[in-house]
């Protein structure tokens, strides 16, 4: 479904990620994982359209991918704050890129926001505003915004992060049910460990240093194989070694 090939990212002319290959495939729950400033949210950005590659083609099924204001957005995205609007309720905010994209009437995207809601385990609470619901509940409107147009592909970018480890594994459970039960394509960014290993069939491992992919393949598997040690440090959660 995402295809990338010789891709080069950075900022200002200097590259970060230098010559980049992966795909991931239809259905499939990829993580992206690295230390921190290792250009995670970068490739997101470049992946969701936001920004260009240095070199190199990045394309969904098929296609480039652009994110533009005169074509609704492909993919569903979670950016790494939950970024709702704090003067909308969660209804409001999950109805917004219907408003913007869909012709269904008042009433239908009303109905079809609030079916996102009770998606993600919040129906009952349309009516509130995002400082009045707890993180974990903040990133699942989200989520539920992100999925308003009913994408094929969702990337989300730490959602788990600053939660606890109960709300997490809620969340974890809600990314698993997304994929199996609706098909969705799940990119995600994350740091826990537990979510890579509960969640992600298969994941790249990003270093800064290196400047591109130290380790690609399943993470259960690449925990007990992996002979890279950034990637068996990651893995092994002991620090990066000099
Ligand atoms: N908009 C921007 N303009 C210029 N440089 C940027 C921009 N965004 C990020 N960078 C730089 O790119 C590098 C990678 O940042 P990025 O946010 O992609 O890392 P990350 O892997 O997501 O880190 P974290 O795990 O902390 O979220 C950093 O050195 C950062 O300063
Ligand atoms: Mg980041």
């Amino acid at each position: 479904m995402i295809e990338v090939r010789g891709v080069t990212i950075g900022w200002g002319g200097v590259p970060l990620l230098v010559d980049l290959d992966f795909t991931v495939a239809d259905g499939e729950r990829f993580a992206i994982l690295g230390g921190s400033g290792c250009g995670k949210s970068t490739l997101l950005r470049h992946l969701i359209g936001l920004e260009q590659p240095m070199a190199g083609t990045i394309t969904i099924d098929g296609a480039p991918i652009v994110m533009g204001d005169d074509q609704p957005p492909r993919a569903g995205v979670l950016f790494q704050s939950a970024a709702l609007f704090g003067s909308l309720t969660l209804i409001e905010n999950v109805a917004l890129p219907l408003r913007r994209w869909s012709e269904l009437s008042r009433e239908a995207i009303e109905a079809t926001a609030l079916g996102r809601l009770r998606l993600v385990g919040l129906g009952g609470y349309e009516n509130f505003l995002p400082s009045e619901v707890s993180g974990g509940m903040r990133k699942r409107a989200g989520i539920a915004r992100a999925l308003a147009l009913e994408p094929k592909l969702l990337f989300l970018d730490e959602p788990s992060a600053g939660l606890d480890p109960i709300t997490a594994s809620g969340l974890d459970e809600l990314l698993l049910t997304l994929n199996t039960d609706l098909g969705v394509t799940i990119v995600f960014v994350t740091h826990e460990l537990q979510s890579i290993f509960d969640v992600a069939q298969r994941c790249i491992v990003l270093d800064r240093d290196a400047r591109g992919i130290v380790g690609e393949g399943d993470p259960n598997v690449l925990r007990e194989t992996a002979t890279h040690p950034i990637v068996r440090a990651f893995f092994h959660r002991v620090s990066k070694p000099l």
